[in-house]
């Protein structure tokens, strides 16, 4: 008998089975995981090797360096595979900004779509599997309002994300999102809190809320602001970690702080994108804020009662970037005491303002800045992970490291604390233990298990892996 497909299509009786490929930011990869679930829902099965797939699916980032002829090139590679019934895909944002060219450079491609379409997958799949060619979804930025999900596989079953603003309208002079997401626009926190009450129910204990600009969030029916959602979903019963990403300062406000400080759930964490350090470079990237207006939501997180860690992404050489600037860059780092920093030399983008800016930075210049500011940060690190040492810190258990003899737990900060146990019995994957720090590297705490490791309720339901989980 054929399978009825979700909206009545109907599906070969032949196990249909997909691959898929991402690329880019935890949205793309939580894209991916609504991808994955509608198409198990569409009676897909998931493999993982392209060859055996029928359908193959890539979810393209195009942030930076060359991405688009990565993807062709990619795609490339793919044509050997080209054979009787197998289809292939773009999606995300190469094939938002790329859209009908794809089909030209690579005409064995069918489907492209970007983000705001993956709702209608289930019509374009059975269009796919009727043997169309061409089909696009890249018209649905502007008025995908709710961007709800109804089917996800989130691949971890502790730690899951939840979208609740997509799009950007900020226009920084060099970026491409509000080209490939659209405008900005957010969940209502009603549809929010369900989500975090489900994932509570199946078992989750840490939650990601995510967003481009995720502290811009509010809730189109005027019910909540970002600091107010937050909160609530760390009042959600079984949620015992929640975080964010990515704040934009110009949105930060002093009542994200003090909702860290009054909800233990909420992570202390902040990853606050600076960019640099010279207002005139943050001018000409229309960011819309100087270092001073930064450096001030920095006090604010500095003088929070729980030590809120700190991390950022700096973009070296942007056009017009003197030495000077690029100082300032370096000498923010140190005034603020970042726990990491995600550096990035400029990339020129296609549509974007800064493409066009005639003083370019050399990219020998570029890498040198990009060196001396990584130099730089590795030392600030290695001198403020040391205050860990001689904690005890609370940590969820995400593997085992057979070959270091380790186990591999995560702190509420977002740092890895790779530990030992004297314990008889290994902590479950998901459980919450304390560990007492014993030593400090630049990006990571070695220690050893302080107390029993409490395994919240749901956990325990799970099933556990037999044996050792490697994940490194
Ligand atoms: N919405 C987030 C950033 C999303 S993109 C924010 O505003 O902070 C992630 C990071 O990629 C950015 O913070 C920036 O540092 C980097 N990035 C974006 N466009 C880039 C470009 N054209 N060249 C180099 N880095 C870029
Ligand atoms: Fe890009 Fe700026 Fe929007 Fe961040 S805020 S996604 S850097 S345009
Ligand atoms: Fe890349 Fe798109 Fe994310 S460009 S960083 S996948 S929003």
């Amino acid at each position: 008998m054929p399978e009825r497909g979700a909206t009545g299509g109907i599906l070969s009786s032949v196990a249909k089975t997909f691959y898929i490929e991402t690329f880019g930011c935890q949205m793309n990869a939580h894209d991916s995981e609504k991808v994955i679930g509608t198409l198990q829902h569409e009676g897909y099965t998931q493999v993982t090797d392209e060859d055996s797939a029928d359908l193959v699916l890539y979810n393209t980032c195009s942030i930076r360096d060359k991405a688009e002829q990565k993807v062709f090139h990619r795609l490339n590679e793919y044509k050997r595979l080209q054979g009787e019934g197998k289809r292939f895909g773009v999606l995300g944002c190469v094939a938002q900004q790329e859209g009908e060219k794809i089909f030209e450079k690579a005409p064995f491609v069918s489907l492209v779509s970007g983000s705001a379409s993956y709702r209608n997958l289930p019509e374009m799949l059975r269009r796919l599997e009727a043997g169309e060619n061409r089909i696009t979804g890249l018209d649905d930025r502007q008025t995908d309002e709710t961007f709800d999900t109804e089917f996800t596989a989130r691949s971890n079953p502790h730690r899951g994300y939840i979208t609740i603003t997509e799009g950007c309208d900020k226009f920084c002079s060099y970026c491409v999102v509000p080209y490939t997401r659209g405008k900005e626009r957010s969940r209502t926190s009603e549809s929010v809190l369900t989500e975090a009450r489900r994932m509570a129910d199946a078992g989750f204990t840490d939650i990601q809320l995510l967003g481009q600009n995720v502290n811009s969030f509010s809730d189109p029916i005027g019910k909540m602001n970002f600091a107010e959602i937050l909160a609530a979903v760390g009042e959600v019963p079984g949620i015992r970690r929640v975080r964010f990403t990515t704040s934009h300062p110009r949105h930060f406000t002093k009542q994200i702080v003090d909702a860290i400080d009054a909800v233990p759930t909420l992570c202390d964490h902040i990853h606050l994108p600076v960019q640099s350090g010279s207002s005139a470079v943050l001018k000409a990237m229309q960011r819309e804020y100087t270092r001073e207006w930064y450096l001030e939501r920095i006090s604010w997180i500095k003088s929070a009662k729980r030590d809120i860690s700190m991390t950022t992404d700096i973009i070296v050489g942007f056009p017009g970037e003197t030495d000077a600037d690029f100082e300032e860059t370096v000498t923010l780092c140190g005034e603020v005491g970042y726990d990491s920093v995600f550096a990035f030399k400029y990339s020129p983008r296609p549509n974007t303002p800064a493409v066009s800016m005639s003083e370019t930075v050399s990219e020998e210049v570029k890498s040198q800045r990009l060196q001396v500011l990584l130099d730089r940060q590795r030392e600030i690190q290695r001198a403020l992970y040391t205050r860990h040492e001689g904690k005890v810190i609370e940590v969820m258990v995400e593997g085992f490291n057979q070959q270091r003899g380790q186990i591999i737990g995560r702190t509420s900060q977002n740092k890895t604390l790779n530990f030992t146990t004297a314990q008889p019995v290994l902590p479950q994957i998901g459980s919450y233990v304390p560990v007492r720090v014993t030593k400090s590297l630049p990006n990571s705490l070695v220690g050893e298990q302080a107390g029993d490791a409490e395994v919240p309720a749901a956990v325990l339901k799970q099933a556990q892996p037999v044996g050792l989980v490697v994940l490194q």
